[in-house]
């Protein structure tokens, strides 16, 4: 299968130049510009649509091969886009079926982007046909290396032709009727379904509050976008069987199961837009680095980071430029968590149209003398001198399970209280693992647990079929489990467990969950552990330890002196629960002893608050999100970047970074 193999490290833009048709002038000039600053790689025609078909049937590639043949001649490489993810007017007003529909049955006018119907047949014909010409026609141009198909899927239809496909998709996920009523305890509220054909969509309108129907709807259409990208990358795939195709993805993105989805992709794509400078930056990088991490593992290679901003975006509250060394820092942060490109939106500033204040290499002014284009040009030249790392990945021993269908499920429960805040609390735990000075792959609970020594696997509230159990054997085996509150409550339908909480989980863990108290925002209760007293938020487990050792107990209120954090030891592994959702502190101080338990050293030791470390191939990067200068104690090594010799205590100016090459 291809993949993203490119001869060097990409560094590139979203380039639009057809909204340049009448200026030859800025297609010559962005060559130049290119050149000078360090770009290598294109993403061309992204929303190209109208561009290439101006009316039905006709084909218009004339202007796309002449910017192609250029760019070659340059030395600039294309990720070649396909236009789905906006359609021509013309399109939506002969067809109006390849329009969306909303989840109270009204269809969209035509307008904005990602408005189309993932089932439709005329769509999905205009797609194919469209994307065999491209194809056809620049599939073995040389400055082709890649699909780039459609822009960051997201969305779902209502349409008659989608609620066909769902209920297709409920028969063959459920056989029978009767398995289906079971599964989502119909029996209450007299919801039982006597026909498939009473069967829709979710909808403000009808049905919300059924959740396994909810979690159904949520798997179809994380299925109906995956057999979309499959048939919009079929004539791809015939035609040009060695070019690897890809979308790109978005942040911390839950209406899509990125783990499905990436088994249609050749590589994983990501845009990345950390709201820089608008709360502590620290924080920010953590949720960056999350993303990252989570991106490499959807195919366990490294990613391109197909989008980000060279200053600033223009649909953030506040949107703040990057101060200066930023810029470095947050591409040096994706490459070392495992991009192979640093890609930005967009190369040149539109002049007109929603995004003409979003940041661009070239502003409006149009002229290389730009603080801006100095800060794209510097990483151009860095990425030169780390071509080291590309298609590496870190050694891992650390995973934090993020499970979309738990998130889905999770968020959808009523009770014991909104928003259970499971991912803010899965970021809290990356945080605090981090903060140990590791790599961490980001996973769901669908992945390999077996390479890892430990897997901390917060309010995994749904179990999905055969998850427990290979939690189990990975801590037999001598891995180390972390659980939290809410953990191991329902199956895959949200039905839940019989005979005590957490279910399946039960002896692993060694506890008994029987009641949870639930805490208004704001309010805290306190935990004791290690002779330190630490607050909690949110929920709170009352649990009796089995054959589990209690390690610290709840603090105050009626439940003061109960078991809140536990130890099981099992086989040669160990399966920690912690009751609630503890501070920061505490997750420092519990990490620390996890880590000793699953004899796990960290890359660099004792680091400073906001300076993160990874490792890639044979570079350790050391960078500082800490807002200000600070020391660090780094191995013996190479300055990549500089060509200093540097070890022991090394400085780290404000937004700082270090590339160490190790011997
Ligand atoms: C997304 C889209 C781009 C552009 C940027 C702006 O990532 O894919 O087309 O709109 O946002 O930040
Ligand atoms: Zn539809």
């Amino acid at each position: 299968m291809p993949t993203l193999n490119l001869p060097f490290l990409g560094h590139g833009a979203d380039y639009n130049p057809d909204q340049w048709r009448d200026r030859p002038d800025i297609l010559e000039e962005d060559v130049r510009l290119m050149k000078l600053a360090g770009c290598n790689l294109m993403s061309v025609g992204i929303f190209s649509w109208t561009a290439l078909e101006p009316e039905e049937g006709r084909y218009d590639f004339d202007w796309l091969e002449a910017v192609l043949d250029r760019l070659h001649g340059a030395g600039v490489s294309v990720f070649l886009a396909t236009p789905s993810g906006a359609r021509p007017a013309w399109m939506s007003q002969k067809y109006p079926e390849v329009l969306r529909v909303r989840a109270d049955g009204l269809r969209n006018f035509h307008g904005e982007r990602h408005n189309h119907c993932f089932t439709s047949p005329v769509y999905r014909g205009f797609v194919g046909r469209m994307n065999a010409a491209l194809a056809g026609r620049f599939g073995h141009h040389p400055a082709v290396v890649g699909w780039h198909i459609s822009n960051e899927y997201s969305g779902e239809c209502h349409c008659e032709l989608c609620q066909a496909a769902f209920r297709d998709f409920l028969k063959a996920e459920y056989g029978t009727l009767d398995a289906l009523n079971a599964a989502w305890w119909t029996g209450f509220w007299s919801k039982t379904y006597t026909d498939w054909s009473q069967l829709r969509s979710p909808s403000p309108m009808g049905e919300g509050a059924l959740h396994g129907l909810n979690l159904a709807w949520q798997r179809f259409c994380t299925r109906q976008t995956a057999d979309f990208i499959r048939a919009e990358a079929a004539p791809l795939r015939r035609l040009t069987p060695d070019l690897p195709v890809t979308t790109n993805l978005m942040e911390l993105f839950g209406q899509l199961n990125y783990f499905e989805l990436a088994k249609e992709l050749d590589f994983a794509s990501y845009d990345s837009y950390p709201a820089w400078h608008t709360a502590s930056d620290e924080w920010i990088a953590d949720v960056a680095a999350f993303n990252y991490d989570l991106m490499r593992c959807l195919k366990q290679r490294p990613f391109a980071l197909m989008e980000s901003t060279p200053s600033q975006v223009n649909w953030q509250s506040v949107c703040k430029l990057k101060k200066p060394g930023m810029h470095l820092l947050s591409c040096m942060q994706a490459l070392a968590h495992g991009a192979d490109t640093i890609q930005y939106f967009q190369w040149r500033k539109s002049r007109g149209g929603s995004e003409k204040f979003h940041g661009a290499v070239v502003d409006h002014v149009g002229h290389e003398h730009t603080r801006t284009f100095r800060d794209v040009a510097q990483v151009g030249d860095a990425l030169k001198k780390l071509d080291g790392v590309r298609g590496t990945m870190p050694r891992v021993d650390v995973a934090l399970i993020c499970d979309t269908e738990n998130r889905w499920a999770v968020e959808d429960c009523q009770g014991p209280r909104r928003n259970l805040g499971y991912i803010p609390t899965v970021l809290e735990h990356y945080r605090a693992l981090s903060r140990r000075g590791v790599n961490i792959d980001v996973i769901d609970s669908t992945c390999d647990f077996s390479g890892y020594r430990l897997i901390a696997a917060p309010m995994l509230y749904m179990l999905r079929p055969g998850v427990a159990g290979r939690l189990d054997a990975f801590v037999r085996n001598g891995g180390v489990l972390v659980c939290t509150a809410m953990t191991g409550r329902a199956d895959r339908d949200d039905l839940c467990f019989l005979g005590g909480f957490p279910g399946p989980l039960r002896d692993t863990l060694g506890v008994w969950i029987e009641e949870v108290d639930a805490l208004a925002d704001g309010e805290t209760q306190s935990v004791a552990f290690d002779g330190v007293e630490y607050t909690c938020s949110t929920l709170c487990d009352l649990i009796h330890a089995g054959t589990a050792r209690v390690l610290g107990a709840y603090a105050s209120d009626f439940y003061a002196g109960r078991p809140c954090v536990t130890r099981n030891d099992l086989g040669d592994g160990a399966a920690y629960y912690i009751a609630t959702r503890p501070d920061a502190d505490f997750l420092d101080a519990f990490y620390r002893a996890a880590f000793e338990r699953a004899g796990i050293a960290s890359l660099v030791g004792g680091l400073p608050r906001g300076v993160q470390v990874t490792r890639r191939g044979d570079a350790l990067f050391a960078m500082n999100f800490s807002g200000g200068p600070c020391t660090v104690t780094l191995p013996e090594g190479v300055d990549a970047l500089t060509g200093e010799r540097v070890g022991g205590e090394t400085p780290l100016g404000l937004y700082g970074v270090r590339v160490v090459r190790l011997p």
